[in-house]
């Protein structure tokens, strides 16, 4: 008889999490942000400083028992805007002895010349910062504050200390989508990755006109790409979240296409926020208080740790981004 190869054919439920675990953590270090930007706030609207915050020392402790009990192998440190943070020098310079295999942070840029010289000494290999503009009026129409020139400088300083960048830009209809070219030109000619950021409708944008107006999205961005460059998709670990491609001989760029091509069942990212929530979804308010564990002795904290993990899992939601009225300011980029 002829053997016959059969496949297992696994019938994943749309929500179900089977076999999936948290790999990526996300600390927010403090809500608290020097800009405004249109696409995170309303109205140019700050959000309130948290009065919640917890420690340096209790991020530090919770970040310990999430690698112990999560597997965690890569930390992002975020905001708000983390280098605003008091606690943003000793966080890092902590995360950096965990022996974590990756370790980056978000920033706006606004402050890496103040901070150059923690930023270098901490030993971080790579950061990432948003930048939406080349254009020093738009960016303060996007950002509603700051200063491009010190972003610039910052980048360059960055770059300087021989710490790799990578740029996020959101690409928005009508408000800076004639410089998907110029910030890529800008990026290859330093060595830097671009990602391409659609428009997430996060907070004010959910459900609102302002969105589907703004909107730019893969398509389109690979087409206007094409008319300059020749470049192909290059293939990723199965859990990243960009689409990446690679320009022969000049470098790559990155797509994070959260509507036109959904990543949700691959994403492995867990998020602390500054007030000790635990999110497991960015699609999802749902979340854990971490701060009861602070006051329990490290093995009874990871027990009651492994069930808050295995409740956080099954807060995420497949198979693509929701929306949600949580904006990125409080949960964390
Ligand atoms: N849509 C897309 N990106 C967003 N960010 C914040 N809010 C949104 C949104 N609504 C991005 C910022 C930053 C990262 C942390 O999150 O541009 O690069």
């Amino acid at each position: 008889m002829k053997a016959t190869n059969s496949i297992p054919v696994i019938h994943q439920q749309a929500g179900s999490v089977a076999g999936r675990k948290f790999r990526n953590l996300r600390i927010s270090l403090t809500a608290s942000c020097n800009y405004a930007c249109t696409y995170c706030v309303p109205d140019g609207k700050r959000l309130l400083r948290s009065n919640e915050e917890i420690s340096s020392q209790e991020i530090i402790r919770m970040i310990r028992l999430l690698k112990a009990t999560a597997g965690i192998t890569k930390v992002r440190l975020t905001g708000g805007e983390p280098l605003l943070s008091n606690k943003f020098d000793a966080v890092l310079a902590q995360v950096m002895t965990m022996g974590f295999g990756d370790v980056s942070f978000t920033t706006n840029g606004e402050y890496l010349l103040k901070k150059i010289d923690i930023i270098r000494a901490s030993g971080i290999k790579r950061i990432n910062v948003s930048l939406d503009t080349l254009v020093s009026e738009r960016f303060r129409k996007i950002a509603r504050s700051g200063n491009l020139e010190n972003v610039l400088r910052g980048i360059e300083r960055v770059l300087e200390a021989g710490i790799s960048v990578k740029l996020n830009m959101v690409p928005m209809r009508g408000i800076n989508d004639d410089e998907i070219i110029s910030m890529l030109d800008f990026s290859l000619a330093r060595n830097i990755e671009l990602r391409y950021i659609e428009l997430m409708q996060m907070g004010h944008l959910l459900n609102s006109p302002e969105f589907d107006q703004q909107f730019f999205g893969m398509d389109e961005i690979l087409e206007l790409i094409s008319n300059h460059y020749s470049f192909s998709e290059t293939r990723l670990n199965p859990d990243a979240t960009a689409c990446l491609f690679s320009i022969a001989g000049k470098g790559r760029f990155g797509i994070i296409a959260n509507k036109s091509r959904p990543f949700c069942v691959n994403c492995n990212r867990l998020r602390l926020t500054s007030n000790g929530r635990l999110y497991g979804c960015l699609s999802n308010h749902k979340n854990h208080d971490l701060r009861p564990l602070l006051d329990l002795s490290d093995d009874e904290a990871k027990k009651d740790l492994r069930l808050v993990l295995s409740k956080a899992i099954n807060d995420k939601k497949t198979p693509w981004f929701m929306g949600e009225k949580t904006v990125m300011k409080f949960i964390g980029g």
